[in-house]
Parts: C-alpha cells; sequence; structure tokens
C-alpha cells in the first residue's frame, strides 16, 4: 500500500459566480496510494465535492497538477479518455442517476455500449456477475427504478460502476440518502469489493464516525484547506480545535 496511484499538487479550485470568486479549495498537496481507503472529513460546504470532482477528473482545478499512475493528467489532451474510465465517481443520491423511463437492464448495458466493453450477450454474463458481487439476482433488470428501494439501487450503481473495472472510486456521501441500518450494509460491501476488485477508495463524508470506522486514513478539510491527513485511529489523540469540533458534532 506504498506505491501512489493518484496525486495533487498544490491544487486550488476558484469558482467565479457573479463576477464574485470562492475560492473553494486552497493550495491542496495529497497522495492517494494503491488499495488504501482514504477519508474526505468536513463541514458542508467546505470543498469535499470539488476536491472529489477533481480527482475523479470531472472537474479540472484552476492552479495545480494532477498525477496518476505517475503521470501528469492533460485535461484538454485525448489522453484523458481511458484515465476516465479507471477513476469513477459515485454520488451521493441513487435515485439521481437513473432515468425513471428505462429499465434496470438498460441503465446496466449503458457503459458497456458507450464504451465499447463487449458484445451484448457477454455484457449480459458480466452484468449477472456483478449483480452477484453487490447481492442482487437478475430480477431487478426488468424493473423500472421506483419499484427498488434506495439500497438497491445504489447497490446497482455500484454493479455498473464495477462494470468499468476501475481502480480508483470515489464515493460521495454515498450512504447518506439511506437509513443507519443499509447505510452500513452498503459500506460493509463496499470494503469487501474493494479487496475483491483491488479497489483504491475515497469516501467523501461529513461523519467522522463513517470515516474512522472505514477508512484507513483522512483528510480533514476546513473551508477549503486541508487542516491535517490523519491515520483514522489516530482522532481519538488530535488536538486540532476544529478536530474537536467535528469529534463534538458526532456525540
Ligand atoms: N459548480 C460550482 N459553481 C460555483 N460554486 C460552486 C460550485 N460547486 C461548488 N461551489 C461552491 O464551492 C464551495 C464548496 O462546495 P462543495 O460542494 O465542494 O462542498 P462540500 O464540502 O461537498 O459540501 P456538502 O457537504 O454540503 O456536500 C461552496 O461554497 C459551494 O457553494
Ligand atoms: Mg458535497
Amino acid at each position: 500500500m506504498d506505491e501512489p496511484i493518484f496525486s495533487l499538487k498544490d491544487v486550488s479550485q476558484v469558482y467565479i459566480n457573479n463576477s464574485e470568486k470562492n475560492e473553494a479549495l486552497k493550495h491542496v498537496n495529497l497522495t492517494i496510494y494503491h488499495g488504501e481507503c482514504l477519508g474526505i472529513v468536513g463541514q458542508s460546504g467546505c470543498g469535499k465535492s470539488t476536491l472529489g470532482k477533481i480527482i475523479s477528473l470531472i472537474d479540472k482545478p484552476t492552479q495545480g497538477e494532477v498525477y496518476y499512475q505517475g503521470n501528469k493528467i492533460q485535461f484538454s489532451d485525448r489522453s484523458i479518455y481511458p484515465i476516465r474510465k479507471e477513476i469513477q465517481y459515485i454520488f451521493q443520491d441513487p435515485i439521481s442517476a437513473f432515468s425513471p423511463r428505462k429499465k434496470i437492464i438498460k441503465f446496466l448495458l449503458e457503459p458497456y455500449v458507450n464504451f465499447k466493453l463487449c458484445p451484448k450477450k457477454e455484457a449480459l454474463i458480466q452484468i449477472e456477475h456483478y449483480l452477484k458481487q453487490v447481492g442482487l439476482d437478475q430480477s431487478c433488470l426488468n424493473k423500472y427504478p421506483h419499484q427498488l428501494s434506495g439500497g438497491q439501487l445504489q447497490r446497482i450503481v455500484i454493479a455498473r460502476t464495477l462494470s468499468l473495472s476501475p481502480k480508483l472510486i470515489v464515493c460521495d456521501e454515498m450512504t447518506s440518502a439511506l437509513d443507519v441500518i443499509v447505510q452500513d450494509e452498503i459500506l460493509t460491501l463496499m470494503k469487501k469489493l474493494q479487496i475483491e476488485n483491488q479497489l483504491t477508495l475515497v469516501f467523501i463524508s461529513h461523519d467522522l464516525s463513517i470515516v474512522q470506522r472505514f477508512c484507513d486514513r483522512t483528510m480533514v478539510l476546513f473551508d477549503g484547506e486541508q487542516i491535517e491527513c490523519l491515520n483514522s485511529k489516530d482522532f481519538t489523540a488530535s488536538k486540532h480545535p476544529y478536530i474537536e469540533l467535528l469529534k463534538d458534532a458526532i456525540l
């Protein structure tokens, strides 16, 4: 776990709204290692999703350098396309990922069509495999999204993500729309998949107890600045006032 897969050097993100500047991320330096589960934690609006979208190569930072597997990312170059397949982003609200009129089978086949991964017959065999991995069976394939629960939909989103054989997955508050028991099931599932599919995970959450339980290390963000990057078990010992505040928030 000591080989870097991804790194950010002096990365900043500035949004401009109605000529007003918003420094959402300020001079962040970060290395993510192969096979680790890295947490990103902080209060609402501190820049977690902004950072998550840069790590997923969805957004280009206004300043700084981004490296994947040792190579500098050129955001406007075609060389970024195959890398985008290897780094996936899972959003908070599973239902927003679905179109209400499309059956689950269509949703799961999309990556195979979009990325021309393999013929349909083979795709269906793979889909069956990934559904099994996330604890579902083929009975969901002919259903519409509204016929499934939030937890089942999130499992389907995960199955679709796996079909792209990603190396790094950024999970942005992926369980906050779910109740506590389902939340725990999904997090446990992600840890199982991390081992089975040799994944590197980035777990974004505002909940310190979640990152403490599931992540190896956690980066703490405050108002766009990185405060600390701690081994998750060292949180209890940290006396940083902001970390104290986050600890109080979960009591
Ligand atoms: N596309 C955008 N355009 C303009 N401002 C943005 C954009 N995305 C985020 N921001 C601003 O950047 C700051 C950081 O937002 P971000 O979504 O990264 O926070 P967050 O930590 O993910 O919050 P939450 O926990 O509520 O999801 C906020 O002030 C937000 O309003
Ligand atoms: Mg967010």
